[in-house]
């Protein structure tokens, strides 16, 4: 470290216990007096180890203690200065027109092979135009996805407000920006993103227009060869466990990186296969760590096998205008409207941590309820039991609503049935996924069809949420 630097720094400690750390007035205390953008420049690049947060007046002061509690109320549009940064970016390489012509139909080609290519789980190389293709396809649903994950944890006050945060295969930062937008601007933010692809020059960019107090670095390296450094407070892999050759070793390694109250979170996309791999990566890591949510092991010991296919439906976002440009200026025979718009908001997620926390920490009595691992010996009685909602609506049609639910300990598919709303089993419907719900006086029935167990709540049953 420089002498200027380490100057810097000392007075920086001195000053912060006393009044706002002011760049003008340290580069008086400095040797040779340097100028104070100097001076700012040095306490940015040391504010996370100095605990720092830059105001907007330009001063520095120590960062408040403990967790964040965003008020969070769902995502409703990608920002307009986000999309606006990509729009520039677009230009740049493409020209004002880029989604007309022949620059459109690329991205618009570019597009339809990546999807072709997660359809088929194929493998995908992100060069600059894939980045630049992914980026207007999908950085508006991570956007969003990742803060009703956030929501989580903020509820539970386990996201510090000095966070350290490692992002894993970062892609083009939809993650990355939602994290940044679900944090509140007082939030001391150490964000280190690994991606070794193009899509690292468009994250680049989109970091640009991340706030003072979000220290933002990129690794251009892959996640089976980067180092992790230190402690972190959350480690994120979103959409790219399903991209690594093995994502149970990569993302087992990782858990050594997390602070010893850190989380772990994995996104995939609601599709089956990655939906079912990400459930996959959850149960090979139990050994080491435990789920927070939201397929939550509510017995004690257990372990569930079933299949484990679930994802969360969020309200549609705002039709993203790059989106819809693009969509709009599709002129070949084989364009569907809408097929370059993708404002839905659905994933499957699993949070993990190793000091034990679960988003409901309770131990369901034995005498009571029913496990779902024993559902076999309770057909066709009815049964009290309390379980997790793991799906929004799945009926078709004017079926009765139908519901996923699991307890952890399952190795079937388990559906909450709603044949009878009453005011007293409400919640079943109401409650969001990843609640915990107590069912009483269900009917337990198999389901051939289907091979799996229908719990029956009609108006003899009664259904709570229990609050986390
Ligand atoms: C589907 S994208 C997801 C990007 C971003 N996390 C998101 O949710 O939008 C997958 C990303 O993982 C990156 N990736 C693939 N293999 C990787 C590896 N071995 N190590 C690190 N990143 C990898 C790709 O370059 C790509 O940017």
């Amino acid at each position: 470290m420089t002498d200027r630097r380490e100057a810097v720094r000392s007075n920086a400690k001195y000053l912060r216990n006393v009044r706002p750390v002011d760049p003008e007035e340290v580069c008086e205390y400095v040797e040779g007096q340097p100028h104070p953008a100097v001076v700012r420049r040095i306490l940015r690049e040391e504010a996370f180890d100095l605990g720092l947060v830059e105001r907007e007046d330009g001063t520095f002061v120590p960062v408040a203690d403990g967790a964040v509690r965003p008020t969070f109320r769902g995502v409703e549009a990608f920002p307009e200065s986000y999309a606006g940064a990509l729009d520039d970016l677009l230009v740049e390489r493409y020209g004002a027109d880029w989604h007309a012509g022949e620059r459109g139909d690329e991205l618009r080609e570019t597009i339809r092979r990546l999807k072709d290519a997660y359809y088929r789980q194929h493998p995908v190389e992100y060069d600059e135009r894939a980045a630049l293709g992914y980026a207007i396809y999908h950085l508006p649903d991570y956007y969003a996805a990742v803060q009703y994950v956030l929501a989580e944890l903020g509820e539970a006050d386990l996201l510090p407000r000095k966070l350290r945060v490692l992002d894993v295969g970062a892609g083009t930062g939809g993650p990355a920006l939602g994290l940044h937008d679900f944090l509140p601007d007082d939030a001391l933010v150490e964000y280190h993103a690994v991606e070794p692809s193009d899509a690292a020059d468009v994250l680049e960019r989109l970091l640009d227009g991340t706030g003072r107090n979000f220290h933002a670095t990129v690794h251009r390296e892959r996640a089976e060869a980067f180092d992790p450094d230190g402690e972190f407070d959350l480690v994120l892999f979103a959409n790219v466990l399903s991209e690594l050759d093995d994502p149970e070793a990569v993302a087992r390694r990782y858990l050594d990186a997390l602070a010893d109250d850190g989380s772990l979170v994995g996104l995939a996309p609601a599709d089956r296969n990655t939906s079912i791999g990400l459930r996959e990566v959850e149960r090979s890591l139990t050994d080491r760590a435990t789920v927070f949510s939201p397929t939550v092991r509510l017995w004690p010991g257990a372990e569930p096998s079933d299949e484990g296919w679930s994802f969360r439906v969020e309200p549609d976002l705002a039709t993203p205008p790059f989106q819809r440009r693009l969509d709009d200026a599709a002129t070949d025979p084989e364009h569907d409207p809408g097929e370059f718009v993708n404002a839905d908001v659905q994933f499957s997620y699993a949070v993990l941590r190793t000091d034990g926390e679960r988003r409901y920490d309770f131990a369901p009595d034995p005498d009571r309820f029913a496990k779902m691992a024993e559902m076999e010996r309770h057909v066709p009685n009815r049964i009290d039991l309390v379980a997790i909602k793991l799906s929004h609506d799945l009926s078709e049609g004017d079926a009765n609503p139908l519901f996923r639910v699991g307890d952890g300990s399952e190795s079937v598919d388990h559906y909450a049935v709603l044949t009878r709303e009453t005011t007293l089993n409400a919640d079943l419907a109401t409650a969001d996924y990843g609640d915990l719900v107590i069912l009483e006086g269900v009917l337990a029935l198999w389901n051939d069809d289907e091979g799996a167990y229908n719990l029956v709540v009609d108006e003899e049953s009664t259904v709570d949420r229990v609050p986390p």
